[in-house]
């Protein structure tokens, strides 16, 4: 994979592919982690004389203009960020925009509308690539968290246009995800939670064969362990993969894998964050109540299994840990994963929202900045959009 290093850029337009769906709370931008990560490639590009011509989605609009979804505030921000002028452009295609890309002088940053105001991005439609690709000489992907959507500007884009390569981040994404998966340091550990085995089957089966320790908790650990004949009261359970789950469990036991499950729960009589709670073992879950968290045992044991591993990967929370009281678990696992000497990497929006809670997000060794997108990457998917620009048209 080619990246910005390889390009020439000076004096040429450049089609800088970006994910800035950056959580908002109406005007304010309450996580900027996305733009800040983008700004070394665009720093970089900058200096060497690019004319850029950043572009984004923000939500779902669904091919409408929706104002709320306007990249405007995402512009002001980077203005602030990047610390130079960032223009608004009224669209993302169109003659207005093909004026201002033409208008650009040498390290000059334009801003394009959301490219979801036109269902054709979505769709991969091939005269909407067409018209954004005119938009540039050369093209740059740094969007790693929309790489798994096979949509205009992620691969109709670079599937036109000869010149493109990596960002940074798209860069660091993949290489970290190398360094942890492919070719790791072992003992490799790998800490799968949330609450559905359904969401993780992909991933379970695909990081099997390849890891030594595999952690499992959040409410998708009660399929597994009512797999195993264990009651867990009215906690969430997928019947359906009953069988999945313990087909995993054997297949890991064929394979040498340890895999750990809870032996103890936070349980509450409701989902609510008042609710009663008491701490129970795996064997004494109350019929009607809820396992909502890992308990103190299960803490201390899953600890145990990470502490001498060499590397680390973490997706999904271990209950409920945007309530308080199902929290210590997610809570305590993150200080962990953050303390050990593990090389530690993270990815989906939960982890990454848990470890920010926990306050420990600087001491992890990498936090994905995908979602869905490091999900596929754990699926042992190529991403489109990466597979997009080592192809040439
Ligand atoms: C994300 O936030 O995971 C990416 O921006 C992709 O968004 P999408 O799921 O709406 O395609």
């Amino acid at each position: 994979m080619k990246t910005i290093r390889d390009l020439d850029v000076q004096g040429k337009k450049v089609l800088v592919r970006v994910d800035f769906n950056v959580p908002m709370d109406g005007a304010v931008i309450t996580d900027d982690i996305r733009i800040r990560e983008a700004v070394p490639t665009l720093r970089y590009l900058q200096e060497r004389g690019a004319r850029l011509l950043i572009c984004s989605h923000r939500g779902r609009p669904k091919g409408k203009r929706v104002d709320e979804l306007s990249m405007a505030p995402v512009a002001a921000h980077l203005e602030a960020v990047l610390g130079c002028p960032v223009v608004m452009a009224p669209d993302c295609v169109g003659p207005e925009v093909e004026r201002l890309a033409g208008s650009l002088a040498d390290g000059e940053v334009v801003m394009l509308e959301n490219l979801r105001f036109y269902e054709q991005e979505t769709k991969n439609d091939p005269a909407f690539s067409a018209q954004l690709a005119a938009l540039a000489e050369v093209y740059v992907n740094d969007a790693f968290a929309v790489s798994h959507r096979a949509h205009a500007s992620v691969v109709g884009v670079p599937e036109r246009v000869a010149e493109k390569a990596a960002g940074f981040l798209l860069q660091k994404e993949v290489e970290y995800f190398q360094r942890a998966m492919e070719d790791p340091v072992r003992p490799l550990a790998a800490v799968v939670g949330g609450a559905k085995v359904s969401s993780k089957l992909g991933v379970l089966e695909h990081i099997l064969p390849r890891v030594d320790r595999l952690v499992i908790g959040g409410a998708m650990a009660n399929t597994f362990l009512k797999s195993r004949g264990i009651g867990v009261g009215a906690s969430l359970v997928e019947d359906d993969l009953l069988e999945a789950a313990d087909r995993l469990l054997k297949k890991a036991a064929a394979a040498g894998v340890k895999v750990y499950l809870p032996v103890d729960f936070v349980v509450a009589e409701q989902f609510d964050a008042d609710a009663v709670t008491k701490n129970v073992t795996y064997q004494d879950i109350p019929n009607e109540w809820l396992a909502l968290d890992i308990g103190p045992a299960t803490v201390a044991y899953f600890i145990e299994a990470l502490a001498d591993a060499r590397t680390v990967v973490w997706n999904g929370p271990m209950g409920a840990f945007e309530m308080d009281p199902f929290a210590r678990g997610t809570m305590a696992l993150a200080q962990a994963i953050a303390s050990g000497h593990a090389l530690s990497i993270t990815g989906g929006g939960d982890s990454n929202a848990a470890i920010k809670k926990a306050g420990v997000a600087t001491e992890i060794g990498f936090m994905s900045t995908g979602g869905g997108a490091f999900l596929e990457m754990m699926e042992g998917k190529i991403l489109p959009g990466i597979a997009a620009l080592t192809d040439q048209p």
